[in-house]
């Protein structure tokens, strides 16, 4: 009865190598909403993006619009932290995990930086 339940559970780890290709796509987006988004979103409580928007200016509030952090800056600001902003350990973030994070929003922002030049709204 035991190793029937340990055969169950142990099948998903088994089927793990095959979706690890789609995880790592999805794991730099995953870490924005599990580290960043609640002082980095859209709205209004966001500290961040308030932050962002009073001192850099309305149309840099937002990180995930943003084309003009590079990789490397967005990297030291998450380990380092920057005001307000908390730094984040290895422990928190793997590199693994920074590296996809970085990947994640220097790809919104190049993306978002293109519709916004073909929307011109
Ligand atoms: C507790 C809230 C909080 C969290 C969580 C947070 N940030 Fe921030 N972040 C801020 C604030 C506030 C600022 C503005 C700091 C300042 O300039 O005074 C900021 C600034 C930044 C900047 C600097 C932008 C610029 O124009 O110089 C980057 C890059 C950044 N955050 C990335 C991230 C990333 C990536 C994450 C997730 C790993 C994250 N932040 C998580 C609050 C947060």
């Amino acid at each position: 009865m035991r190793a029937h339940i340990l055969a169950i559970l142990a099948a998903p780890i088994v089927a793990l190598p095959a979706a690890a290709n789609a995880q790592e796509e999805g794991a730099g987006q995953a870490a924005y909403e599990r580290h960043c988004i609640q002082c980095h979103d859209t709205d209004d409580e966001a500290v961040g993006t308030l932050q962002l928007g009073r001192t850099r200016g309305e149309e840099l509030a937002l990180l995930t619009e943003r084309s003009d952090l590079t990789g490397e800056y967005i990297a030291a600001i998450v380990r380092n932290g920057l005001n307000a902003m908390p730094g984040f350990l290895p422990s928190e973030l793997t590199a693994a995990q920074l590296d996809a994070l970085v990947d994640y929003l220097t790809a919104a922002s190049a993306a978002s930086a293109a519709s916004r030049a073909t929307q011109a709204d």
